[in-house]
């Protein structure tokens, strides 16, 4: 379907682009997937709700690159295609949001759509005393939760613990590591960053990147006990500050359903390569601002984007996770290999792909060939997989 979010409507805040192309790609897989899965016959509700909605920096009057505008987009053109495919679908969209000038554009916005079905309203006020409402608001259906706040403060496990509580729910979690890691050092913070993450954890001998990966990853652990489910699975899609070359901000996903996990893991994947084409882009612009002739200089925008292969570490999972007794992955095996490496689907295929033609595993349910998607954990029982020794 046709995308809402445009990227020259981003420029100098890419980052944001990242966060809007994810938040349509993800919402509008998620709802075609829960509304396909539905009884034809019984109608069938779909939240959405915007904890910290604003809208915010986006100036134009149709709020084109704001998730209020991008949300709805998506709502409509799902439910639109479900009810062709003749399921019985509504959806509806709760916005809130603290500040009152804010507030009123969105309800203007909300206001000038053409007639389009989609119960959608604002909660004017702080999105941690209405925590209830919310709550109320939603009943039981299934809801998708964005939580894009500015800052920490207001995100704090206890405070969101009620909604991760809540069954059929799944979230999409703005850590704005940026800041959160400058302030996590901080004797005045150290009281809020605990809360944040549900622990108190030690950093001081820590190197930049360890720091950051102990900090997400206490958030995530936490996230998960915080929801007392017994199953589980928590994702993230970090986003790069395009000057910088360094986090911005983390994605971080939540849900208690292991495909979620891997279209998820998918899409993130998809909007990795989208940031690595932009922030390419902007550096050889800044090159070539700078330096006229940008080859005498040296650098180039690939060089500035380019990660070290991790295709070794991934043959090595596998070969360390296999061996000649056939081991069976499902969806939700996979969802867990997904949560605990963080490579994506596509790495681990291709992995596979390569120890295949080198004859170190094989797939003991494989029927002919599979160029891209070697392993087909979606089948009902999953496949085995064995190490051949
Ligand atoms: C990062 S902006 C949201 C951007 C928006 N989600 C988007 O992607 O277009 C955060 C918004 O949250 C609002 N806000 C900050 N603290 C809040 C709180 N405690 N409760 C509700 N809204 C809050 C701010 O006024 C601001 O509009």
């Amino acid at each position: 379907m046709a995308s809402m979010v445009h990227d020259d409507q981003y420029e100098g805040r890419e980052q944001a682009l990242a966060k809007h192309t994810l938040l349509e790609k993800y919402l509008e897989k998620l709802f075609f997937i829960v509304g396909n899965n539905s009884n034809r016959n019984k109608i069938i509700n779909l939240n959405y709700v915007d904890c910290f909605a604003g809208p915010w920096l986006d100036e134009s009057q149709n709020l084109s690159a704001s998730s209020i505008a991008i949300s709805l987009g998506v709502l409509i053109r799902v439910k639109n295609t479900l009810i062709k495919n003749g399921y019985k679908i509504q959806m509806r969209a709760l916005f809130i949001e603290k500040n009152i000038d804010s507030a009123n554009k969105g309800k203007i916005y909300l206001n000038s759509r053409k007639k389009d079905d989609i119960e959608a309203e604002y909660i004017i006020g702080d999105f941690t005393e209405n925590v209830s409402e919310i709550l109320a608001w939603c009943g039981k259906d299934f809801t998708f939760f964005f939580i894009d706040p500015k800052g920490y403060i207001s995100i704090t496990l206890d405070i969101l613990q009620p909604l991760l509580m809540r069954k059929r729910s799944e979230f999409l979690i703005n850590f704005m590591y940026e800041f959160i890691g400058r302030n996590a050092g901080m004797e005045s913070q150290k009281k809020n960053i605990e809360n944040l993450l549900g622990e108190k954890i030690e950093i001081k001998n820590l190197n930049p990147e360890q720091r950051e990966i102990l900090i997400l990853q206490t958030f995530r652990k936490n996230i998960k006990l915080t929801s007392k489910m017994p199953r589980s699975w928590s994702g993230y899609s970090r986003v790069i500050n395009p000057e910088k070359n360094r986090t911005k901000y983390h994605l971080v996903y939540f849900t208690t359903h292991p495909l979620g996990m891997v279209k998820f893991s998918e899409i993130s994947d998809v909007v990795d390569d989208k940031q690595k084409k932009i922030r390419s882009k902007i550096h050889e612009d800044k090159l070539l601002g700078k330096h006229k002739n940008m080859e005498l200089f040296g650098g180039s925008g690939d060089a500035y984007v380019e990660t070290v292969s991790l295709d070794s570490k991934v043959d090595d999972y596998w070969l360390n996770n296999l061996t000649d007794i056939p081991k069976r992955i499902t969806l939700h095996d996979f969802a867990n290999i997904l949560e605990e490496t963080d490579w994506s689907p596509r790495l681990l295929q291709q992995s596979l792909l390569r120890l295949v033609s080198q004859g170190k595993v094989e797939n003991l349910d494989l029927v002919g060939r599979r160029p891209v998607n070697f392993l087909h954990y979606d089948k009902q029982n999953g496949e085995r997989l064995r190490k051949i020794t």
